[in-house]
Parts: C-alpha cells; sequence; structure tokens
C-alpha cells in the first residue's frame, strides 16, 4: 500500500502554531495536504499559520485531557469527514533535579509528552480505520528518549515512552495504520540555554537542526509505503552516535 502522494490527504498537526509543528504544517501544505492546525494557548500564532497554510482548519484542545482530545478527533470528522495522517508533536519540556521533583512536575510533563500521544493515537486509528487508505501516524519523540539526561530524566522517560507506543501501536495497528515516530536532537530557537549550546557544539555535524528538516522525516514516513512500520529516525546531526 503506497502513499507517496499527499495531495488532498487530511493531516491533523498537534502544537503546530509556532516552532516545529509550524514547520510540519507549512511543508505539509507545500505537499497539498489538507492540513489541520491543532494548538492551545496559542492562538494569534495558529491563525497565522493557518493563514500560511492557505486557510486551514483550526482546533484548540487542551491535550492533557481525554474528554479534549476526543471532543476534538469528533469535530475533526464532523468538519473534515474523514483523518488520513497524525502528526503528534504537541509536547513540554522542563528541567529539574530528579532529587526535587514533584508529583504535579511528573504529571506536567507526562500528561502531554505520553498520556495525550496515546489518546491522540487511540482517536486517530478509531476514524482511519474507516479509511478504505488506511492511515498514518508520525510521533515525534526526541533524542532524549533515546540518550539520558541527567536533569531531565522525567522527560525522557516519557520520550522513551513515546518510542515504545510507537512500536507497540505499530503492531497493533498493521497493516492499515502506520507508526513512525522522529527523534530531534537539538533544533534551536531564540530561547537556546548554555546546555543546548554544548550539545550543537558537541554535535558532529556542528549545528543545530531546522523544522525544515524534521519535516522532511515527517514527510517520508507520511508517505511511505505501509512496509516502513515502527521504525525510529533520529534527525540529531549525529548526536545520537557520541
Ligand atoms: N526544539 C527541540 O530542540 C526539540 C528537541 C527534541 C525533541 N523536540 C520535540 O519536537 C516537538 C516540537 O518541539 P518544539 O520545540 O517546537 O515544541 P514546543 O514549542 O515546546 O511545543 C509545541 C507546542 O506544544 C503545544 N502544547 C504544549 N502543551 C500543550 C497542551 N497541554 N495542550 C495542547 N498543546 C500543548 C503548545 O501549543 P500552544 O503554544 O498552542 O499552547 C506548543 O506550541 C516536541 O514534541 C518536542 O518534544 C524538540
Amino acid at each position: 500500500m503506497t502513499n507517496s502522494d499527499l495531495t488532498g490527504k487530511t493531516i491533523l498537526v498537534t502544537g503546530a502554531a509556532k516552532r516545529i509543528g509550524r514547520g510540519i504544517a507549512l511543508r505539509l501544505a507545500a505537499e497539498g495536504a489538507r492540513v489541520a492546525i491543532h494548538y492551545d494557548r496559542s492562538e494569534p500564532e495558529a491563525r497565522r499559520t493557518a493563514e500560511e497554510c492557505g486557510g486551514a482548519p483550526l482546533f484548540r484542545a487542551n491535550l492533557e485531557s481525554v474528554a479534549e482530545i476526543e471532543r476534538m478527533f469528533a469535530e475533526v470528522e464532523q468538519r473534515l469527514g474523514r483523518l488520513d495522517g497524525l502528526v503528534n508533536n504537541a509536547a513540554r519540556f522542563t528541567r529539574f533535579d530528579p532529587l526535587a521533583i514533584t508529583e504535579k512536575d511528573w504529571d506536567f510533563i507526562h500528561s502531554v509528552n505520553l498520556k495525550a500521544v496515546f489518546f491522540c493515537c487511540q482517536q486517530a486509528a478509531r476514524l482511519m480505520q474507516k479509511n478504505e487508505t488506511g492511515g498514518r501516524i508520525v510521533n515525534i519523540s526526541s533524542l532524549g528518549g533515546i540518550r539520558p539526561w541527567a536533569e531531565h530524566a522525567h522527560y525522557c522517560a516519557s520520550k522513551a515512552g513515546v518510542i515504545m507506543l510507537t512500536r507497540a501501536l505499530a503492531k497493533a495497528f498493521a497493516p492499515a495504520i502506520t507508526v513512525n515516530s522522529v527523534a530531534p536532537g537539538v533544533i534551536p530557537f531564540e530561547d537556546i540555554d548554555e546546555r543546548g549550546k554544548r550539545m550543537i557544539a558537541n554535535t558532529p555535524a556542528l549545528r543545530g537542526g531546522t523544522p525544515d528538516e524534521i519535516a522532511d522525516a515527517v514527510l517520508y514516513f507520511l508517505k511511505a509505503s505501509n512496509f516502513v512500520t515502527g521504525q525510529i529516525l533520529a534527525i540529531d546531526g549525529g548526536l545520537s552516535q557520541r
């Protein structure tokens, strides 16, 4: 089952208002996909991205809540009629000494980075199984789900969870729906800290990556046949090899 042409495919990108999610949404629109923009707090940025995607539909939801996730996917089906692809991009990132982390800090990360990814996959698969052509799910994980980062143990655990969810759901949803993951290395924006700068200096490619480079990998999985599933592709300038 090939899927090489994204023209007219309905693809939802979570956290698509800004940064990497915005880059993915713009690329999908340029490929002719019917991209749907999810956002939570960044409404003006989401509207701008939607406009630049040729008037893409907007969906607002706080992904911490499974009820909101279910409502959003019901709205997607009602407004767009079908769903061919899902890019689970929305996430949170915090830094704590593991000895100081509280239950609230843990839940803050895991509710969005892992729980929401699972329930978005579940809701998307329920819609995609209605399609004759199945569907494509791409989960954005992280180099932090592959390599251990001491002050991000909670984040690393959430992203390692995304990687195992990807592999388990690839088996569960086969053959109609593929589930793959892109694991970015450092993709710097204006708020990059000293640790991020050190990681870039330690990156074999000697630079950070760009949203477009992440979008390239996402496009690969969205377009690939159903013979490509359960895979994790690190886009990290070689940093995972250090
Ligand atoms: N940047 C990097 O160097 C890097 C490295 C490795 C992995 N990644 C991964 O790549 C993806 C994108 O990274 P990024 O840096 O572009 O992400 P980001 O800006 O930190 O977050 C993306 C979006 O997630 C949404 N989000 C957060 N909490 C939410 C909630 N409760 N409900 C709904 N949406 C929520 C936010 O939407 P609103 O603003 O609309 O609220 C936010 O704009 C993430 O999965 C991240 O973990 C990034």
